[in-house]
């Protein structure tokens, strides 16, 4: 079966050709970052606006690269929640247009339930039911994955994304956006222990996660330091700020592994791609004996091809939209 997934919700328009889930036959990214590199973040209509130049010709390109022709196509599969409202508009609105002309089936895809997928191209024999810590700029939450389309949350961030968290302090240190991989490499032979950042805990509910602290904390060193005419130690700084993320996200999938019992543990999203929770997650499976399933960096990141394999699970349980499916900018994903 082969899908042609498409993916706008932020900043990237994506395009993908999945065969079976599983076989990436195309995957292609057109990405948004250096319009929005000027602004020092997204802006939201400007997203809109570029996805709609974009989203053709790399549906056209994405199956062009899959050697396919239109005709080979099975079904359209889409990301229809959760994300910018108008830029997730523009790709529900052209996978309609193209499930219409095509005749196909369409799949309306939860964005995060994507990047969980993004594991199973990585791994071919993982399978549910396993944990998993989502972690992107608009997501933070872990997940019970039950089985490919049943999930629950048990957990999640009261406040800020943490990769929210890390683009924000990124942005005040002037090191580029999105800030979260310039401040995983600025971390490089950082002493992690030099400045001390708060983690916060939500009482009563251990699973829960909190990151505007640590963001209020992190801006105010690095303006009092700026004001005493100081010089903030970056790389220290940096590996500092990258351990209190991580030991605020680590401890608490590990506990969820406990609870649950699958033995199985997962990372999902753009922060997946850091080192540092990387590394800590591969120490505390070692030590509990859980699997640990990591994407490969291509796909932590947003992109179509995790939309297509997600896509195929949700047609084979039967998850299908008419042609009045909507976009929303917020949505449970326990409702897929
Ligand atoms: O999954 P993604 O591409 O988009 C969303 O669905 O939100 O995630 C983007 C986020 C940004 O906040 C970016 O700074 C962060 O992922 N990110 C990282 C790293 N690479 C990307 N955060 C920490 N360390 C990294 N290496």
């Amino acid at each position: 079966m082969n899908i042609l997934a498409i993916e706008s919700s932020c900043d990237e328009t994506a395009a993908a050709v999945v065969k079976d889930g599983r076989t990436v036959l195309s995957n292609c990214v057109a990405s948004q970052i250096e319009m929005h590199t000027i602004y020092g973040g997204v802006v939201p209509e400007i997203a809109s606006r570029k996805h709609v130049e974009a989203i053709t010709g790399l549906a056209d390109q994405a199956i062009a690269q899959a050697g396919l022709s239109q005709d080979d196509l099975d079904a359209v599969a889409v990301t229809y929640a959760p994300g910018l409202i108008g830029a997730v508009l523009v790709g529900v609105n052209f996978a309609k247009g193209a499930a219409m002309a095509l005749d196909l089936p369409l799949i309306p895809v939860h964005h995060v339930r994507g990047h969980i997928a993004a594991n199973y191209l990585t791994h071919p024999d993982l399978e549910p039911p396993f944990v998993c810590l989502c972690v992107s700029g608009g997501t933070t939450a872990i997940v019970d994955v039950r089985s490919y389309t049943e999930m629950e949350v048990l957990g999640s961030t009261r406040d800020d994304a943490a990769g929210e968290c890390f683009d924000k302090v990124a942005r005040v240190l002037g090191i580029g956006y999105p800030g979260g991989a310039p401040m995983d490499r600025l971390s490089d032979g950082g002493d992690d222990g030099k400045y001390e950042l708060p983690r916060a805990h939500v009482a009563g509910h251990e699973l829960d996660m909190s990151f505007s602290g640590l963001k209020t904390a992190s801006l105010n060193l690095i303006h009092n330091t700026q004001q005493k005419g100081e010089e903030l130690d970056l790389p220290a700084f940096a590996a500092s700020f990258g351990r209190a993320v991580s030991e605020s996200l680590v401890p608490r999938i590990m506990a969820a592994a406990r609870m649950r019992g699958y033995g199985k543990v997962a990372v999902a999203g753009g922060v997946a791609a850091n080192r540092r929770i990387r590394a800590d997650l591969q120490e505390a499976c070692r030590r509990s004996g859980d699997k640990l399933f990591l994407p490969e960096l291509k796909y932590c990141g947003d992109n179509a091809a995790m939309i297509g394999c997600q896509g195929f699970y949700e047609y084979q349980a039967g998850h299908l939209a008419g042609r009045d499916l909507n976009a929303y900018a917020t949505r449970d994903i326990s409702l897929g």
